[in-house]
């Protein structure tokens, strides 16, 4: 059972922060220290959001871009905002956010970052918001470049898209080495047909990084202080530069919606795969939607349009039928769940326990072997090893203004059509008799039968009709 993408935790379902990284045991210091530039408006989003908070397999975008650097153990992870983007603040804490007051190109965005990062002497990696499939393994080799003999000041990720565009061009020497990168509409028609492209991710010594940063300008087509301009400079120090190439789908960035849907598209053909290749069987993986954290055992067997949701786990031998919704959700082994099941934030579903078609579960534990197998909806509630909820039961914990808890205990049996009005216990063994509205604890193995009582008339319907028309008889002679 493993996970298809690096750990969850801490806040707003982004990836909690690794302190002890799993790269080389490093003095503090030289730990390196990651800067994420996300300032930009991001306008083709059409969006009150800022463009790093919309979501691809339910975590943001910067969140993705922090899982893919989590395993770096990096000292400091400093992320670049604007003044409005207190989302972004409070989604990415506790690391610390560096306000650009302005947006006036990346190199201008990098030294906003500038007093956080003082003391660093390691290595600097700046990455993108909006390039969320960066990839631990790409900034490993960046920072392995960086340790070369030629002791590169600056290592840039390049890469050739199928159709290069608006890109910057790397400009290299008949030996590979970088000697600058021009931006595309700086460059030249010669430089344009140049396919080695900029990402816009880069490796840097953070001991030049500040005096490369400081001799940056906004002499070019956009009036900005181009990040990129720092290879040039580095290269007029005579430090070298040098460039790591990665595939075009890691560095896909996201600019407008249909960028976004292209992106989930991505994701979720990466996601079915892992839990494939991890033992599950999916029976039209197309139609099944994974969040970016979720676990699936192996030998899961899952049914067509099955959709998670954030913070679910699925045990070994689970079988999901068609159409599920399931977030938040921990399912045991042996589990038989759906078709048509709902199961929401806080379940806990024991093993071999089932719960069937149209029935919504919520901040529920059920025990093993616990049955909800028909048209139910179970909330707050604490349901026994072996109980059994009848179809049509209703555990109806909210009374207008709180939510209170139902307990089921062990092996009781809930009858079809009940309503357990919370807070409300049933004993161990005890059974609710069809139909009832029980608003009282019930001792176990008791019978609680709760509705109205039973009357039986023998041949009242006869008469019942016989008067009927005997009444329809006489207002025709009228
Ligand atoms: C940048 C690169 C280009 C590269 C491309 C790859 C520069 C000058 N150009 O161009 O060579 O091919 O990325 O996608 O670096 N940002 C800020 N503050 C700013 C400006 C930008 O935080 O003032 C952030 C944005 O939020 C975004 C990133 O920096 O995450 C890139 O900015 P963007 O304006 O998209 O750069 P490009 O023009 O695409
Ligand atoms: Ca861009």
């Amino acid at each position: 059972q493993t996970r298809t993408v690096p750990e969850q935790g801490g806040r707003v379902g982004l990836p909690a922060r690794t302190t002890r990284g799993g790269v080389l045991a490093q003095r503090d210091e030289n730990r390196p220290a990651a800067v994420l530039l996300a300032a930009g408006r991001g306008t083709r989003m059409r969006s009150r959001l800022p463009k790093v908070m919309h979501r691809v397999a339910g975590l943001p975008l910067i969140g993705h871009v922090l899982s893919g650097l989590a395993p770096l153990g990096c000292r400091s992870e400093i992320v670049v905002v604007a003044p409005d983007m207190p989302e972004v603040a409070a989604a990415v804490a506790p690391r610390p956010t560096a306000i650009q007051p302005e947006q006036r190109g990346t190199g201008h965005a990098v030294a906003a970052a500038l007093t956080s990062l003082e003391g660093q002497t390691g290595d600097v990696l700046v990455l993108y918001g909006d390039t969320p499939f960066i990839r631990t393994e790409t900034l490993r080799r960046m920072l392995e470049r960086r340790r070369a003999s030629d002791n590169p000041a600056v290592v840039v990720l390049g890469f050739r898209p199928e159709s290069p565009a608006e890109y910057g061009r790397l400009i290299v020497d008949g030996a590979g080495r970088l000697e600058r990168i021009v931006e595309f509409r700086d460059a030249s028609a010669m430089e344009r047909t140049i396919g080695l492209c900029n990402s816009g991710v880069m490796a840097i010594d953070g001991s030049k990084l500040r005096s490369l940063i400081d001799r940056l300008d906004d002499h070019n087509a956009k009036k900005e202080f181009y990040l990129t301009d720092i290879v040039a400079i580095a290269r007029k120090d005579n430090a070298a530069c040098a460039v790591v190439e990665a595939a075009e789908d890691e560095l896909l960035g996201i600019n407008s919606r249909a960028d976004l849907a292209v992106a989930e598209a991505v994701m979720q053909t990466r996601l079915r795969a892992a839990a494939m290749a991890n033992g599950a069987t999916l029976i039209d993986p197309a139609s099944v939607f994974f969040a970016w954290d979720t676990i699936i055992g192996q030998d899961v067997v899952i049914g067509p349009n099955v959709v998670f949701g954030p913070g679910v786990s699925v045990a070994d031998g689970v079988s999901i039928g068609a159409f599920c919704h399931i977030e938040g959700a921990a399912i045991e082994s042996g589990c038989s769940i759906g078709p048509f099941a709902r199961l929401r934030t806080g379940s806990k579903i024991g093993r071999d326990a089932k719960v069937g078609n149209f029935v919504e579960v919520k901040n529920s534990r059920f025990g093993e072997g616990a049955k909800a197998n028909h048209l139910s909806y179970v909330g707050d509630t604490d349901v026994g090893a072996k109980a059994n909820i009848g179809a049509g039961t209703i555990t109806a914990n909210y009374d207008g203004f709180d939510k209170h808890q139902t307990r089921i205990g062990d092996g009781a049996s809930i009858g079809s059509n009940v309503v357990l009005r919370a807070p409300v216990e049933i004993g161990a063994g005890a059974i609710v008799a069809a139909g009832s509205v029980v608003t009282r604890n019930v001792p176990a193995d008791a019978l609680v039968v709760a509705r109205g009582e039973e009357t039986i008339k023998d041949g009242w319907a006869t008469e019942f009709r016989a008067r009927k028309q005997r009444g329809r008889k006489d207002r025709k002679k009228e």
